[in-house]
């Protein structure tokens, strides 16, 4: 068995990416995430990128455990937002504000906006710092529309808002595996199991 540490407390985050683990290395890895090992360091995510913000968690944590770490950074770009929340995205509405705040904010933002106009994807970059200080990079998109009110029970960020066109449904009326399916992360994560070499971690 393997240990990869995954540097992030979001609950969200990590039944995802450990779900997909599970599926693609059953038996074979166990993920742990920031609180699970110990680490309560504020991590500084200063960069104007998912790649950059994405590095910075990996290498932090790791020069810290001496592990293998992967991290995800990911966010929404609404194209008529210029892109906007992008890396701000969990932070979009203010430091310590919650998803709804985040949700409120981007649907007064977006008041009045034709659907045609409210495009916008879910971007993931998964940065991996290995035993070997190899870094790998990962990256998926995935495009939607935002609605104009919440829709499904899934309360992850966005999920309620962001709509999937092609299976006519919100991200938060996915379940695991269809969201991991066809999502940006699960996007990443199929790429970085391509790159990732299990006997490396
Ligand atoms: P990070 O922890 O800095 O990468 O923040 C990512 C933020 O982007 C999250 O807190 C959510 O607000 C948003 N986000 C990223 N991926 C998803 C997703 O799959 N569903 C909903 N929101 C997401």
């Amino acid at each position: 068995m393997k240990t990869i540490v995954f540097a992030t407390n979001n609950h969200h985050k990590v039944t995802e990416v450990a779900g997909f683990f599970e599926k693609h290395f059953p038996g074979k890895l166990i993920i742990k995430t920031l609180a699970q090992i110990g680490f309560s360091d504020e991590i500084i995510e200063n960069t104007e990128t998912f790649e950059g913000n994405a590095l910075q968690k990996a290498k932090t944590v790791s020069k810290a455990c001496g592990l293998t770490v992967i991290a995800d950074d990911s966010g929404l770009e609404v194209d008529y937002l210029n892109g906007m929340p992008g890396v701000y995205s969990a932070r979009y509405a203010g430091e310590g504000c919650s998803s709804q705040d985040n949700i409120n904010k981007l649907l007064s933002e977006l008041e009045g906006v034709p659907m045609e106009k409210r495009t916008a994807r879910f971007v993931s970059v998964i940065c991996a710092c290995l035993l070997n200080e190899e870094v790998i990079y990962a990256k998926g998109c995935c495009e939607g529309v935002i609605l104009t009110s919440k829709r499904g029970t899934g309360d992850f960020g966005y999920d309620p808002v962001f709509y999937y066109p092609p299976l006519q449904k919100s991200f938060a009326e996915l379940d695991l595996d269809t969201k991991n399916g066809i999502s940006h992360r699960g996007i990443a994560l199929r790429q970085f199991v391509s790159l990732f070499d299990i006997s490396k971690a």
